[in-house]
């Protein structure tokens, strides 16, 4: 566990970093965002002792890093420096062999682990082994920096912009990379971009940076819902929500009050409310607000009209749960899916309902600037016409 407490950082009369206080848990993905010169860099530095502390304090599970000797350092921090940071005097092997060299492995134990590092991170150690950072493409050349933050096994991983010089390919797996080893080697990762959606994609947390303190420190979702001020909103971008549907529940965007009606009614008495509200389904009930299943308007007609609808629930619906994202939902509902999604609890009580026409609604809110939709009536034309 990494933990600041009011730490505060200055280059000369300049402060920095002004009252940072948060904790990053173990095996935490957790991204750090912020405008250029936020102190991103400088937060990163100061879990790995390269910057005196003004004011506060940080420890690293409860030592204070100012007690953690620089040769024990990278057993507990690996780091991967903005923009690469290769040496590039020395081969691939002299670069990751260095923090092992420092934490005093064995010759043995870093020939063996610069090969095991190299291909965790998909070179091939008999190419790569030999060759100098300039012989490298940039993705190579960060797939280096990334093995030689590992080399020394530490359970903490800083990565500074690792992957912002990419092409958007092999940004993108990297990216997949980077997750996986992370799961699979259950590493704490503190991670820097400058890019929302690839904290989005990767984030347990993500910590957004405003001059030099914490704007706000949440999950990817409760950021997206709820950011804390305004500088957030901007940052995060308008729309960005409704464009990562994993994150948008069934509760969040369901009508309230479908029309239902209790088990022990009769069929003329639901074709009655069908008829008045104009609907093709009912929502059966039983006293207790659960969820019983569906009666339709064509299963009715034609029926004795004293039947109780108890004899004509359906189990031909679909209803979710209101925890369920709209992800989910897209990929179970079937395209010809007509009427109404009831949304439930986990012991079936009703929540509300959907229908196809509020997800599509709800879709296309990441085309439609918020103040248009749903302002105009009428025919629409193209543009151009
Ligand atoms: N060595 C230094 N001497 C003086 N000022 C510095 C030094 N390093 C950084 N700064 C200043 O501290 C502030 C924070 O810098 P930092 O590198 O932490 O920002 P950042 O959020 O990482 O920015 P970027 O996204 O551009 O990498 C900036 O205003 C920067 O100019
Ligand atoms: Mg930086």
């Amino acid at each position: 566990m990494i933990e600041f407490e009011d730490v505060r950082i200055a280059y000369k009369d300049k402060p920095v970093l002004d009252g940072v206080s948060l904790t990053i848990h173990d095996r935490e993905f957790f991204v750090l965002i912020g405008s250029s010169g936020c102190g991103k860099t400088t937060l990163l530095k100061s879990i790995n002792k390269l910057l005196p502390l003004r004011g506060g304090s940080l420890s690293i599970d409860g030592i204070p890093v100012e007690q953690i000797k620089v040769q024990d350092l990278p057993k507990k921090v690996g780091y991967v420096v903005q923009s690469g940071g290769l040496f590039p005097h020395l081969t691939v092997e002299e670069n990751i062999a260095l923090t092992m060299q420092i934490a005093r492995f064995s010759k043995e134990a870093i020939r063996d682990r610069v090969d095991k590092m190299l291909k965790m991170v998909n070179l091939d150690p008999e190419i790569y082994r030999g060759q100098y950072p300039s012989q490298l493409s940039g993705g190579q050349q960060q797939r280096v920096g990334i093995a030689r933050a590992f080399a020394a096994n530490p359970p903490i991983v800083l990565m500074d912009e690792p992957f912002s010089a990419l092409d958007p390919m092999t940004r993108a797996e990297l990216q997949n990379e980077i997750h996986d080893l992370q799961t699979k080697a259950q590493k704490t990762v503190v991670f820097v971009t400058h890019d929302m959606d690839e904290a989005i994609k990767l984030a347990d947390r993500i910590c957004i940076i405003q001059d030099g303190k914490v704007a706000q420190c949440d999950t990817p979702e409760n950021i997206l819902k709820h950011p804390a001020n305004q500088y957030v909103t901007e940052f995060i971008g308008a729309n960005r929500l409704w464009a990562n549907p994993e994150y948008i529940r069934a509760a969040d965007i369901m009508r309230r009050r479908p029309f239902t009606i209790s088990k022990g009614r009769t069929v003329i008495q639901a074709l009655q409310i069908m008829r008045h509200n104009s609907v093709d389904s009912l929502l059966v009930l039983d006293k207790g607000q659960t969820l019983l299943g569906v009666v339709w308007l064509e299963e009715l007609i034609g029926k004795r009209e004293a039947d109780p609808i108890e004899y004509y629930i359906s189990d031909d619906y679909i209803a979710v749960e209101g925890e369920t994202s709209l992800k989910e939902i897209i990929a179970t509902i079937d395209y010809d899916v007509s009427g109404i999604i009831p949304v439930i609890q986990h012991d079936r009580k009703l929540l509300g309902y959907l229908t196809k026409s509020i997800i599509l609604a709800t879709m296309s809110k990441q085309f439609v600037p918020e103040h248009t939709a749903g302002e105009r009536s009428g025919v629409i034309c193209p543009a151009t016409l």
